[in-house]
């Protein structure tokens, strides 16, 4: 029931016209994972090698992504990736408030529809949208309102590799599985 329900929003969102983001995108990116999912990571934005794809996360962003979920033991294919805007930016500019607003409903959808236990937001963008909160170096690493997880964004961390050790860890903290 979860995989049709999931299709049946991954195929809305992917002719969304809601915004003029869908305009330029030449693939809209819903996320891809399990359904139901226990573990859900939230970026900002597809950028130019997800819009080609229609896969969240395969640019080199993703790359590191898939490192750091290696290292701290997580194994792609069981957790939910997605981001909190599904269409690419122009010049991978950040999302405007009002892209973010008519784009939220569909990561709610999706939460609703996947129950994920734990949800990872990634960066500023995540976390101002989903918790109204920003300021990533104070809120990263701690459980918040039981569900939520916040962390670098894997671009900030390929910007600054010295904080690929927290990225993991923070990480490791959505190991929902029992020892
Ligand atoms: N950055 C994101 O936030 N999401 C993607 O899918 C790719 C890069």
């Amino acid at each position: 029931m979860n995989r049709v329900d999931l299709s049946r929003l991954d195929q809305q969102i992917c002719t969304c016209r809601l915004c003029s983001l869908s305009e330029g995108r030449k693939c809209a990116v819903p996320g891809s994972g399990p359904a139901p999912a226990d573990i859900m990571l939230v970026g900002e934005a597809p950028g130019r090698e997800e819009d080609l794809t229609g896969r969240p996360f395969v640019g080199r962003a993703g790359r590191l992504l898939d490192e750091a979920l290696e290292q701290a033991g997580l194994e792609r294919s069981k957790v939910f990736i997605t981001s909190v805007i599904k269409c690419r930016p122009p010049h991978n500019r950040k999302p405007k408030k009002a892209e973010i607003d008519q784009c939220r409903p569909y990561l709610q959808a999706q939460i609703d529809i996947l129950h994920p236990k734990i949800i990872c937001l990634m960066g500023n963008t995540a976390a101002l949208a989903v918790l109204g909160r920003q300021g990533v170096t104070i809120l990263r690493g701690q459980i918040m309102q039981d569900r939520f997880l916040v962390t670098y964004h894997p671009a900030a961390v390929l910007r600054n590799r010295n904080l690929m050790n927290d990225f993991v860890s923070d990480l490791k903290g959505l190991n929902t599985q029992e020892p």
